[in-house]
């Protein structure tokens, strides 16, 4: 099936869903969408989320998708059940995919996640995590400048070292914890970072790597699967500037990024 694979972010975090889902699926062709403008979804209210999180998704039916991902947490956690029952294609998000790849993980089932106010209110972690197994303690903690220092396309150095280690104070204090959650698809940007300041005790989760293993066995049991030889023309589009997105883009995925538009899509 030559349909394009649609992925969908608040800005430039899916873009390491989509890294892992070329590495995994190369012959697939992706549509990515990063709501640049409207990022962070963070602080927004569970209504403005799910609006925004339909405007992407109209934007992207409309080229055709063969399956969606849902690539940021926030979104999944307000949005992906009212998605999964509307559309008329496969939709996967990310909390699923990581909580099952951390409880793979934990050898002592205390499992930390870091995540935007939003995804840890939703509490959406903690119980992905206890429907699998009702043992596992959770440590929930939100980093809200994470987002936006990101966007600014600070990935190291001292600035973010200053801010990552001043917003993990909480989470270091719980000594137990064995396994951290990056509950937001921007924060594998500085995974480096967080991994030097939480030491080399904690093994950091990021959910990309289960997501894109699940989009192919999805597929595979659809028989959507692309199963010629190409190499595909991916999109990816964003509503707000071009500069940082390019920059990020360029730096993260693995090939050169051809298209990358500026699109308006609240319609
Ligand atoms: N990448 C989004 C997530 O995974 C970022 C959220 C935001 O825009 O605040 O939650």
């Amino acid at each position: 099936m030559d349909q394009p694979i649609g992925v969908i972010d608040s800005g430039v975090g899916g873009l390491t869903v989509a890294s892992e889902l070329m590495r995994q699926l190369p012959n697939e062709q992706l549509i990515y969408l990063g709501d640049t403008l409207r990022c962070p979804y963070g602080p927004r209210s569970e209504q403005e989320v799910i609006t925004y999180t339909w405007q992407m998704v109209r934007f992207l039916m409309e080229k055709n998708i063969k399956m969606l991902v849902v690539a940021c947490n926030t979104a999944t956690a307000f949005a992906l059940e009212n998605l999964q029952n509307e559309l008329p294609i496969p939709v996967i998000g990310v909390i699923e995919p990581g909580a099952r790849a951390a409880i793979k993980t934990t050898q002592n089932l205390h499992i930390g996640v870091i995540g935007t106010e939003g995804t840890i209110k939703s509490e959406a972690y903690p119980k992905a995590l206890k429907d699998i197994n009702s043992k596992i303690h959770v440590n929930a903690h939100p980093c809200p400048r994470f987002v936006p220092m990101v966007e600014q396309g600070i990935l190291s150095g001292e600035a973010a070292m200053e801010v990552v280690s001043e917003t993990l104070v909480p989470m270091k204090k719980q000594n137990h914890i064995d396994t951290l959650i990056l509950g937001c698809t921007h924060y594998p940007l500085i995974r480096e970072t967080i991994q030097e300041v939480m030491g080399d005790r904690v093994t950091i989760i990021s959910s990309g790597e289960e997501t894109a293993r699940e989009v192919s066995t999805i597929l595979g049991y659809h028989q959507k699967l692309y199963t010629g030889n190409r190499k595909p023309a991916h999109e990816f589009y964003t509503t707000g500037k071009l500069e940082v997105f390019e920059t990020i883009a360029g730096e993260w995925l693995d090939q050169p990024v051809s298209v990358i538009t500026s699109v308006v899509i609240d319609y």
